[in-house]
């Protein structure tokens, strides 16, 4: 196997976590997919496993890395637009390990009386996030599946939080994949109706589409993972925004969703759309 070529090789890096390192409780050996994607950022939470898996789907798509950082850069771009669009409040579905560049970070430098909640259902994000989010009556972290939509919309520090009688951005970027066709409709229909009118959901979700046999491999990086990846095409990721009114440019890739100028990445594993709620 190739060495992996994106600078987050451990052994040339020395930087990535020892099995010892792992916070009690944490599954090392078994890959996943907040610490794969930890792994494409450039990130040191992650184990040997998730660098295994990782190097997998590298091996396949060289520019897979690329695309997850295009992928927080889509993340920045449409926080920016929500609050430009008026809306104060955020709930970040498969937050991830944090980063640079998180949603509260975003959006409080435009606006600080944002407010945003954080949600997982990997215990190591809760562990990281709690331990570098200062307590904070703007910004909070739940431990929930996506999957179970009731748990996050009744959730006590949702409620405290959020008010649904006002517009609130909902963010599922890079996190639908990992649920089935039915678990998504179901997800996304009980947000819907919990979205005031002039709310948002924004969406990012990988495709192997265009890739061939490339995609089948890149998808292998998951096999072993804690949950299962679900391919989706374009016709299947703008069929998500339905009984939404989705935005220009409609569902395009990552990059291409309302660029800065300048930009210039091409990467084609992810679609990107935003629509609004009517
Ligand atoms: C690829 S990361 C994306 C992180 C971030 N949203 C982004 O786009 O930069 C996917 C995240 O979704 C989380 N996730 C996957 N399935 C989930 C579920 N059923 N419920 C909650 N979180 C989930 C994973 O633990 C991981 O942190």
């Amino acid at each position: 196997m190739a060495a992996v070529t994106n600078g987050t090789d451990p052994a040339a890096s020395g930087t990535n976590r020892g099995e010892e390192q792992a916070p009690p409780g944490i599954d090392v050996k078994t890959p996943s997919p907040a610490r794969i994607y930890d792994v494409f950022l450039g990130g040191k939470d992650n184990y040997a496993a998730d660098r295994a898996a990782a190097q997998v789907a590298i091996e396949a798509g060289p520019d897979i890395p690329r695309a997850a950082r295009d992928n927080r850069a889509f993340l920045a771009r449409a926080v920016r637009f929500a609050v430009e669009s008026g809306i104060r409040q955020f709930i970040d579905l498969g937050t991830g390990l944090p980063t640079q560049g998180n949603v509260h970070e975003v959006a409080q430098s435009l606006t600080p009386d944002a407010r945003v909640v954080y949600v997982d259902n990997d215990p190591i994000v809760l562990v990281h996030a709690r331990a570098l989010l200062p307590p904070s009556n703007t910004t909070t972290v739940i431990q929930a599946d996506v999957r179970e939509p009731a748990a996050v919309l009744d959730h006590p520090k949702t409620r405290s939080l959020i008010d649904f009688d006002e517009p609130v951005a909902v963010l599922m970027l890079a996190v639908l994949h990992f649920a089935t066709d039915d678990e998504v409709r179901d997800t996304i229909k009980a947000f819907r109706e919990a979205m005031a009118p002039g709310s948002l959901l924004v969406v990012s979700h990988s495709t192997s589409e265009g890739h061939g046999e490339a995609g089948v491999k890149a998808g292998d990086a998951w096999k072993n993972a804690s949950v299962a990846i679900h391919d989706r095409n374009r016709k299947g990721i703008e069929a998500l925004f339905d009984g939404f009114d989705l935005l220009e440019p409609g569902v395009v890739w990552v990059p291409e969703w309302r660029p800065d100028p300048g930009a210039k990445s091409d990467t084609r594993w992810m679609y990107a759309g935003v629509a609004r709620r009517p």
